[in-house]
């Protein structure tokens, strides 16, 4: 009943030349695999615009990887929602681990950051994870829930949020989480979900994982009942990559 999201995140990585993995993606994301799952590319924010261009016809979902709370202003090097929007951006990420370590957003931040992209009719992609401290501590399961209470704009419908669970020590390291913690970190945001937003906007709301998927772990990760799909940072640079973990989906 949820249809599959494989979003990749290229983070600081690519130029125009980088633009030919996304063709090959494209001509590669037939119509089969179209009608089973979803795909998005956040490439940096100066390829946007041509990527979203080039990717018409495509299926592929072209989004940003963060974006500032307001529409417009006096905020040097940032982006609004409306500009994403405007670039051809269908979604967004906000709250990755890194814009929260690297600019210290807070759980209010990134609340903000979706309510300006729902608002621009981007679906949010919203992230949360816990550190290695916080795993260690047994406190995996409670910062995560804290986080998506917090993080999830109030009122959303599923078809404009999308969670992202990326344990923050997972991200960029080759290391990842059992699978047992995995399914249990993912049924409690769906429990928190249910709560904040109601079961029906539970049931149909897709949770990803992230944290170095690899076409090698793909497939164990994404038979997880409660895991519909995954974000994607190295492994989405290179398409024919990217493409085993979709088809995987
Ligand atoms: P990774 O990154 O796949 O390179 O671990 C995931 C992410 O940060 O979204």
């Amino acid at each position: 009943m949820r249809k599959p999201l494989v979003a990749g995140n290229w983070k600081m990585n690519g130029t125009k030349a980088s633009l030919n993995e996304l063709k090959l993606l494209g001509d590669a994301y037939s119509a089969g695999l179209r009608a089973k799952v979803d795909v998005m590319v956040a490439p940096p924010a100066t390829l946007i615009f041509v990527a979203a261009a080039g990717a018409v016809g495509t299926g592929i979902i072209i989004g940003g990887q963060d974006c500032h709370a307001k529409v417009s202003g006096a905020h040097t090097g940032d982006l609004s929602a409306a500009m994403l929007f405007d670039s051809g951006a269908k979604a967004v990420i906000v709250g990755h681990s890194e814009r929260r370590t690297d600019h210290a957003e807070t759980d209010a931040d990134v609340k903000a950051k979706a309510e300006a992209a729902l608002a621009q009719g981007l679906t949010a992609i919203v992230c949360v994870g816990e550190t290695r401290a916080q795993r260690e501590a047994g406190k995996a399961l409670s910062v995560v829930a804290k986080q998506v209470k917090a993080s999830v704009p109030d009122g959303a419908s599923a078809d404009e949020v999308v969670i992202a669970y990326e344990p923050v020590w997972a991200i960029g390291t080759g290391l990842t989480p059992t699978i047992a913690d995995i399914a249990e970190v993912h049924a409690e945001i769906r429990k928190v979900i249910a709560r904040k937003l109601g079961k029906e906007a539970s049931a149909k709301m897709r949770i990803l994982y992230g944290g170095s998927v690899k076409p090698e772990n793909a497939k164990e990760i994404l038979a997880l009942e409660d895991v519909d799909g995954a974000l994607v940072g190295g492994a989405s640079l290179k398409a024919a990559d990217f493409l085993k973990i979709i088809e995987a989906a």
